[in-house]
């Protein structure tokens, strides 16, 4: 038997707790004494570190397994003071905060002198979001720093959307795991950069280019507008061509596309949209490999259900998935974007 640093080093066994203020105390008094835990958002969880505590920062990337040089979020209380966080609040960036924080949406701004650059994967720019779940506001309160937090998944894994997900995850890795109610977006924040001339979603999430143009009464770049510029950031890791994968393998097909397939491994289908469903249940009638999965048809109720549908193909052993290929829509952008990644 060979014996290594890390089969000696001792295994850790997150704690799981429930979200009630006596935990969320415990958990902010944590965080200021440099530890890592994940805690819920509304989007998907978070692993969080308080980020004047630079070790505690840099042992995120260690326990996702992802390269320093991509930049983590700041989450911040609801009227949290961001000066010295941020270099300055724009007229741009005060109309976006008033309109959607607490929210999924993440702004990508110059970075404040106190920001530390082990957070910003060493750029002059932050991002930083307030996100709405009321556990997580509550431990951001406690705490009265910035958090910085990336989704608490493996690098290039799919995001955890429960508690149980971290567990599986990380649970060797990190110390605590703060629970609450179920996240309701289900996929990541929306990401704009402030950066440039033009407000540009680096990434779709459930705030759309539409509902910022809204409020700004100016263009925005799309997100399909900013992959077509050559070099669009690659430093977002959620722009990775290959991220949010099971271990499955994930395919995005019409209906009509399922009514020529030929299943040959324990497989499970998922969609929506009544024609979809029906080829679905007809290969399931022909193969008793297939199980379906029948979602809502909206895009909000797919969001939330989409990383849960694809670590359960794991889960029942599925050697694919089949998921029904979202409306070329804005509105359908964001699960389109993630199920492309899912694919690739
Ligand atoms: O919904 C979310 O945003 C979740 C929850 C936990 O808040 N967090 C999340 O974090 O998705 P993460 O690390 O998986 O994705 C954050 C993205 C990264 O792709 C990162 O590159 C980008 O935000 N980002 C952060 N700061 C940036 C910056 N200064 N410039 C460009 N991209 C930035
Ligand atoms: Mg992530």
């Amino acid at each position: 038997m060979t014996t290594t640093d890390e089969t000696l080093a001792p295994k850790m066994h997150a704690e799981l707790l429930d979200g009630t203020p006596e935990n969320i105390q415990r958990c902010a008094a944590a965080l200021l004494e440099g530890q890592l835990l994940a805690f819920p958002t509304e989007t998907v969880f978070g692993l969080g570190a308080a980020v004047t505590q630079l070790h505690a920062v840099r042992q995120i990337f260690k326990a996702k397994g992802r390269p320093s040089e991509h930049p983590l979020i700041a989450h911040v209380a609801p009227g949290a003071d961001l000066s010295g966080w941020v270099a300055h609040i724009s007229p741009t960036m005060q109309k976006l905060m008033d309109a959607f924080w607490p929210g999924p949406l993440t702004l990508v701004v110059p970075r404040g002198e106190h920001m530390p650059l082990e957070v910003t994967g060493g750029q002059n720019s932050v991002g930083i979001r307030c996100p709405s779940h009321p556990v997580a506001i509550e431990l951001l309160k406690a705490a009265g720093v910035p958090v910085a937090a990336p989704s608490a998944n493996r690098f290039g894994k799919v995001s955890p959307t429960r508690a149980t997900h971290v567990l599986a995850e990380l649970g060797d890795r990190i110390p605590l795991i703060l629970d609450g109610e179920v996240p309701q977006v289900g996929i990541e924040s929306t990401i704009v950069s402030l950066l440039g001339e033009q407000v540009a979603v680096l990434r779709p999430g459930a705030i759309t280019a539409a509902h910022i143009e809204a409020v700004l009464g100016m263009s925005v770049k799309t997100h399909a507008e900013v992959s077509k510029t050559p070099h669009a950031n690659p430093r977002v890791s959620g722009a990775l061509e290959k991220h949010y994968s099971p271990d499955a393998k994930v395919l995005v097909l019409q209906a009509s596309e399922l009514q020529e397939f030929r299943v040959q491994q324990v497989t499970l289908c998922v969609g929506w949209s009544d024609s979809f469903l029906a080829q679905a249940d007809q290969l399931r009638t022909q193969n008793p490999d297939v199980q379906v999965e029948a979602l809502n048809n909206q895009p909000s109720e797919v969001a939330r259900a989409l990383y849960a549908t694809l670590r359960q193909a794991d889960e029942l052993n599925c050697g694919q998935v089949l998921f029904e290929m979202p409306p070329a829509t804005t509105e359908w952008e964001a699960v389109l974007d993630r199920l492309k990644r899912a694919s690739a």
